[in-house]
C-alpha cells in the first residue's frame, strides 16, 4: 500500500491510464489548479533559472510577513511543509512527543528518535480531540504536535480550544507544533499565526501546496521565535526553495481574487460531496471542514481497496488510510475536487452501491 495519496504516476502504470486522465481524489490539492498569475511569474522566470535564488527567499518572506503581520525573523521558507517538519523532529529535543493519531503520518517518522505518546482520536467522538485529556498528559520539555484542521479526519479544533492548549502548555513548560497546512481553506479567524509574537513556546507550520495547488513545486514555511528560526536556518542548506517556487509563492500570496473563487468553490462543493457521499448505502463520511473528506466504508460490505479496485480501471483515485494509526482498512479519504469531477465520483460509487 502507498504511504501517501497523489502518486498518479504509479496509478498511470498499474491501471495502464495516462496520467492526465487520471482523476485523483488521493491527494487534497486546491480543484481550481495553481493560480493564474502564479503560473505567468513561472513563466516569466524561466530565463532567471540561469541565476541562483534568493538563499533565503527574502522577497517571498517579506510577501509573508506583509501577510502575517509578523516579522521576517520569525519566518523560514521550506522546500514543502515537509522539509521543516523533518528539519524540526532533528532540531528539536523535545523530552516526549504527544500527537493526536490518525494525524498526517510524517510526524511519528521525523520524530521517531524520540519517545512518543499516541493519543487516540476514537470514531465513536467524531475523532473530536479532548483538549482537557492532552492538557492533563502534559510535562515539562513535552511537544504536543497538532494538525489543524486535521488530516485525513478533517476535524477542525476551534481558534478558543486550542488557546487553551497553548495555555495548559506554557504552565506545564511544554511546547506546541501547530501544523495549518489546510487552514487556509477554513478561515484565516481560526489560525493562531497572531499568537506567535507572544508564544516563544509556539510553532506554526504552513504549507503553499495545498491551497495553492502546486504540490510538484514543493513550498512551505514555519514561523517560530526568531532563536528556532535562526537555528533552523543554520542546519538547512540556502537557496533550498527554488526559484519558481518563491516567485510564484509571491504571485499566489497576492491573488486576492484566486484566494475568494477557491472559498467560494469550496464553501459550495463540500457539503455537496459531503451530503452526496452520506447518501451512497454503506458510506459514512465524516464532516469536512477543509477540502478533503474522511469516509468510513465497512457497513457497504467492500473494504476501502476494494472500492479502489472498481474505481482504479475508471481513472479514479482515492486514498486509502489503513496505514494511518487508528485507522483500519475499512477507511479512506478523498478531495474535494470540481463539480463535475464529484459527480464522476458519486456516479461510480452508486453503480457498486446501488440503493435497494
Ligand atoms: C497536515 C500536513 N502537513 C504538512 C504536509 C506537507 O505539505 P507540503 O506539500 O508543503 O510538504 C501535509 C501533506 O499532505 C499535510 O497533510
Amino acid at each position: 500500500m502507498q504511504k501517501h495519496g497523489g502518486n498518479v504516476w504509479l496509478a498511470a502504470q498499474t491501471y495502464g491510464l495516462k496520467e492526465e486522465s487520471i482523476l485523483d481524489f488521493s491527494a487534497n490539492i486546491n480543484p481550481l489548479g495553481p493560480s493564474p498569475l502564479a503560473l505567468e511569474a513561472i513563466q516569466q522566470s524561466l530565463l532567471q533559472i540561469r541565476h541562483y535564488p534568493e538563499p533565503q527567499a527574502d522577497t517571498l518572506r517579506k510577501e509573508i510577513a506583509l501577510l502575517t503581520g509578523l516579522p521576517e525573523e520569525m519566518l523560514i521558507l521550506g522546500n514543502g511543509a515537509a522539509e521543516l517538519i523533518y528539519a524540526l523532529g532533528r532540531l528539536l529535543k523535545p523530552r516526549r512527543v504527544l500527537l493526536p493519531v490518525p494525524t498526517f503520518s510524517e510526524y511519528a517518522d521525523a520524530f521517531r528518535e524520540i519517545e512518543q505518546v499516541h493519543l487516540p482520536l476514537v470514531r465513536h467522538n467524531n475523532f473530536i480531540l479532548d483538549i482537557e485529556a492532552v492538557g492533563q498528559q502534559l510535562k515539562q520539555d513535552d511537544l504536543v504536535i497538532l494538525c489543524n484542521p486535521n488530516n485525513p479526519t478533517g476535524h477542525l479544533v476551534a481558534k478558543e480550544q486550542v488557546k487553551i492548549l497553548l495555555d495548559l502548555a506554557q504552565t506545564s513548560g511544554a511546547s506546541l507544533l501547530l501544523d495549518e497546512a489546510f487552514m487556509d481553506f477554513v478561515s484565516p479567524e481560526q489560525s493562531l499565526l497572531p499568537e506567535l509574537p507572544a508564544n516563544s513556546h509556539l510553532y506554526i507550520l504552513r504549507s503553499l501546496t495545498k491551497f495553492f495547488a502546486m504540490p510538484g513545486l514543493r513550498l512551505g514555511y514555519l514561523a517560530a521565535s526568531p532563536v528556532v528560526v535562526e537555528a533552523l536556518t543554520a542546519v538547512l542548506p540556502p537557496w533550498r526553495v527554488n526559484l519558481m517556487a518563491q516567485v510564484a509563492g509571491v504571485a499566489s500570496l497576492r491573488d486576492k481574487p484566486y484566494r475568494a473563487n477557491t472559498f467560494a468553490q469550496m464553501n459550495r462543493l463540500r457539503p455537496l460531496l459531503a451530503d452526496g457521499l452520506s447518501s451512497i448505502p454503506g458510506l459514512r463520511p465524516f464532516w469536512p471542514t477543509a477540502n478533503f473528506i474522511l469516509v468510513d466504508c465497512r457497513e457497504s460490505g467492500y473494504t476501502a481497496e476494494e472500492l479502489q479496485n472498481f474505481l482504479g480501471p475508471k481513472g479514479i483515485l482515492i486514498r486509502l488510510c489503513e496505514n494511518y494509526m487508528g485507522l483500519d482498512k475499512y477507511y479512506f479519504r478523498v478531495a474535494v475536487r470540481s463539480e463535475e469531477d464529484n459527480a464522476i465520483l458519486l456516479l461510480s460509487l452508486r453503480e457498486l452501491l446501488p440503493k435497494t
